[in-house]
């Protein structure tokens, strides 16, 4: 049924075995595999009305709201690529409004543009009247953006690389639910600051110059295979181990290439050595790290509290965020 108007919500996710590197940078094809968490409680909500028919033969994206100001006309440009390879040629293409607010800060290391892709794709499908599978939508979103394609889903999420030259399938896939292992989340905020160099020039960078490259591409594989079984016997240890693990290799791989990326600030650091502080008294609590300076504590079942406690405390830390595991994107309203 065509619909006149839809709102789609998605969140944003945070990987435990990370992504880093393009294996082709033109189709958004990763390098590796990745193991991530979907968040509840961080969402983006976007609501997407279709008008008349385009005066051309493609679909036309002629008003793009982001948290309520008109987007760069570059950003309109590319959501109107995708939604014309998504478009199926069914009927005339229609003009699109598009209004997409996040309830957290945008481009500020939270993974907003992880959660925003997931919620397009998802809304778009809808307004489209498209009707793609699981795989053909986990395309788009990895169009997008690489780690959008894995908030498609809810809790425990596996992304594969694929071998595909077409990436037919690099797809995520779901691995385990949201309530069946209920960790808690602590997102300590250090800067409020756009990042200086985006996932993209970064990853593009690190795979031309970093020596660590090959090697990082070659472990990926048996991290991924260790981190999942750890996901499935719920091993929290065991996660936490090789979460660290591959969130410091990546970082490592990035500070070696030229010029090195160091996306840590003082307060990054103080946020690492206090979660392992706490982990060695015994408090079941791991930390991650993506391409920012905000930290990321994964805390087992009922640990947020005395975490955020904690966290809070230490200099340089301006807000903390505070999620559950959350569900995958979907339409919630249609008219
Ligand atoms: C460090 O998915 O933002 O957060 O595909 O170029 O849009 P593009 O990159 P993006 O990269 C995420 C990198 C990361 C690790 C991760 O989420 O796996």
């Amino acid at each position: 049924m065509k619909h006149s108007e839809i709102v789609a919500q998605a969140h944003p996710n945070i990987a435990l075995i990370k992504y880093w590197g393009k294996r082709d940078a033109r189709l958004n094809l990763p390098a590796v595999g990745s193991l991530s968490i979907t968040l509840s409680q961080l969402e983006t909500c976007t609501r997407i009305a279709r008008h008349a028919a385009a005066p051309d033969d493609c679909v036309y994206i002629d008003e793009l709201l982001l948290d309520g100001a008109p987007a760069e006309t570059e950003l309109r440009t590319r959501l109107q690529t995708l939604a014309n390879q998504m478009w199926r040629n069914n009927g005339p293409p229609p003009v699109l409004a598009i209004d997409t607010h996040n309830n957290f800060p945008t481009a500020a290391g939270l993974a907003s543009s992880a959660s925003g892709y997931a919620a397009l794709v998802t809304g778009l499908d809808s307004i489209l009247d498209c009707h793609y599978d699981d795989s053909e939508l986990s395309t788009f979103a990895r169009i997008g953006s690489g780690s959008a394609a894995r908030s498609l889903y809810g809790g425990f999420v596996l992304m594969d690389k694929g071998l595909q030259e077409d990436g037919s399938d690099a797809i995520a896939r779901p691995l385990l639910g949201a309530d069946e292992w209920p960790l808690d989340v602590v997102i300590a905020v250090t800067s409020t600051t756009s990042k200086q160099t985006s996932s993209t020039d970064g990853m593009e960078r690190t795979r031309a110059t970093s020596p660590f490259f090959p090697a990082w591409c070659a472990g990926q594989e048996t991290d991924l295979a260790a981190a999942s079984s750890a996901v499935r016997a719920r091993d929290f240890d065991q996660l936490a181990d090789l979460s660290e693990y591959s969130c410091l290799k990546m970082h490592g791989l990035m500070m070696a290439a030229q010029p090195g990326l160091l996306y840590w600030n003082a307060a990054t650091l103080a946020c690492l050595h206090e979660i392992r502080a706490l982990r060695n008294r015994g408090v079941g609590v791991f930390f991650t790290v993506d391409a920012g300076p905000q930290v990321k504590a994964i805390c087992a079942p009922g640990e947020g509290d005395a975490v955020a406690a904690i966290l809070g405390e230490i200099d340089g830390v301006i807000t903390l965020h505070r999620a559950g595991l959350g569900e995958g994107a979907r339409v919630v309203a249609a008219r």
